[in-house]
């Protein structure tokens, strides 16, 4: 696909594990945070390194995480992943074994785990970057943990080298007292790993293939394995329960504000900010208290998005004023228009430039053209609504006879007078005037006024006796 790809390197992400303990019906990668599922975090994370290929090893909830790999662009991941099945769901090791054919079209792999969301594409490429300074057959990337209890535990020579990893179920009290752990991320020379994959041999409590279990491997046929020590331990963090998925929520959520701030948006309440990783936001745009901005929204340049706002692949320009309590989701906005405040851009609405929709209006599947204004409590629903048309409050597109959608077409400068009903499907000529509180029924012609209510009566009342 793309050409700065490094062409002899491989990613191998490993995602078929259980979760048990998140105690769900969805496989556990899939859980989302931040606007991707964890794995998709793992797959966007690798792409700064430009790897050739991304296979993803799915045993448990195969089917379905299959089937959401094939989403990867909708979250922003260039890279289309490879489904690997793993048969025999018995470790680590098992899932590198069953993926040999992958591993061997590459020349260098990375592994990674697709529960572990939080490491940032520099880490990674500082553990590349070690890998081939030293020469190195394979470079584990390496944390010292507060706890180190039921991680792997490295063990190191004198020259600094690593030896072996131990897992805690085989920790005697000298090795378990070690800090430095094995984050289950790697990188491999593709030769090296493939070659010592089919050795490994089932260990432990539940009768597992230890892919730790190769480092030894390697260097019994002469290779070496160097470690490399994340700064901050916080990276390698894997989710195996809720508890841990809301605290690495919270971690990128702090990381993408920062970032966001970084390039120059201001976020007033960083404490009640959510927005996704997949969302853009221009230069000098305020984002106000309390608000969720997720899925492929794309925010312009001096945008301000109001306290209470909800947005969920929205498209605004430049200069455009989303106000208190507004909700906005698959509808777009081109530059300097005004929503809310408490408005609902509901899906396929698009509003043109300079076009307002305001106070408890409600707009679906309708164009609103260039100035127009729909500020008071109205429904447009299946409407084309040209330039400058003025749309009383009140008004309701009566779109839905029960079976079918039905359209409705406003020329430019229509002014709609307050409480109309527009019966579709109707078409407004341009210019036309519709009187207050009328419900329209048939066309009307440019130019002209359409008035269409009961007129007033005035009756003198019964004198009490
Ligand atoms: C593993 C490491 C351990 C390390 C820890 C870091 C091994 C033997 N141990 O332990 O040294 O400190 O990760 O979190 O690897 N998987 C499969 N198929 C399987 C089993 C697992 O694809 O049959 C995947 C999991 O989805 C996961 C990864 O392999 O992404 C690691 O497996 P897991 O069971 O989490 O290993 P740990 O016991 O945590
Ligand atoms: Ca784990």
């Amino acid at each position: 696909m793309e050409d700065n790809r490094i062409k002899d390197l491989g990613l191998l992400v490993l995602a078929a594990g259980m979760g048990t303990r998140m105690k769900s019906a969805l496989p556990k990668v899939l859980h989302r945070i931040a606007g991707r599922p964890l794995v998709g975090h793992v797959l966007k994370t690798a792409e700064a390194v430009r790897p050739a290929a991304a296979g993803v090893v799915v045993g448990h909830g195969a089917e379905l995480v299959a089937e959401e790999l094939g989403k990867a662009a909708e979250w922003g991941v260039k890279l289309a992943p490879e489904v690997l099945r793993q048969h025999e769901l018995s470790g680590s090791g098992r899932a590198a074994f069953e993926a040999l054919p992958f591993i061997k079209k590459f020349q260098e792999v990375i592994v990674l785990c697709g529960d572990a969301p939080l490491l940032r594409a520099e880490t990674l490429s500082a553990l590349l970057e070690q890998f081939r300074k030293s020469g190195a057959s394979s470079t584990v990337l390496t944390a010292c943990v507060p706890d180190p209890h039921g991680y792997g535990r490295i063990v190191k020579n004198k020259a600094g080298e690593v030896e072996r990893i131990v897992e805690q179920s085989e920790a005697d009290a000298s090795i378990a007292a070690i800090t430095e752990i094995n984050s289950g991320m790697y990188v491999f020379k593709a030769a090296a790993l493939a070659a010592a994959l089919p050795q490994l041999k089932q260990k432990g409590p539940k009768k597992e293939y230890y892919l730790t279990d190769v480092l030894e491997l390697i260097r019994s046929a002469g290779g070496k394995v160097t470690a490399h020590l994340a700064a901050d331990y916080r990276e390698i963090l894997g989710i195996n329960s809720r508890v841990q998925l809301a605290e690495a929520a919270a971690i990128l959520r702090e990381r993408i504000l920062l970032k966001l701030m970084d390039s120059g948006v201001t976020v007033l309440d960083p404490a009640t900010a959510y927005i996704d990783d997949t969302v853009a936001i221009g230069q000098d745009t305020v984002i106000q208290p309390s608000v969720s901005i997720s899925g492929a929204t794309v925010i312009g340049k001096n945008c301000v998005i109001g306290p209470n706002c909800f947005l969920n692949d929205a498209v605004l320009g430049d200069d455009t004023v989303v106000k208190f309590g507004s909700r906005i989701d698959g509808a777009s906005a081109e530059p300097g228009c005004e929503i809310g405040p408490m408005a609902h851009l509901r899906p396929g609405a698009k509003l043109k430039d300079g076009a307002k929709v305001g106070n408890f209006s409600e707009v679906k599947k309708s164009v609103i053209g260039s100035h127009s204004k729909v500020n008071h409590l109205s429904y447009i629903g299946d409407a084309t609504v040209g330039e400058r048309v003025n749309i009383g409050a009140g008004t309701i597109t009566c779109n839905y006879d029960g079976v079918k959608k039905h359209p409705t077409v406003l020329g430019d400068r229509v002014f709609v007078g307050s409480n109309v009903n527009l019966v579709a499907p109707v078409t407004v000529g341009a210019g036309a005037v519709i009187a207050a509180g009328s419900t329209i029924t048939d066309d009307i012609p440019e130019g002209t006024l359409a008035i269409a209510r009961e007129r007033q009566v005035i009756k003198r009342l019964k004198q009490k006796a």
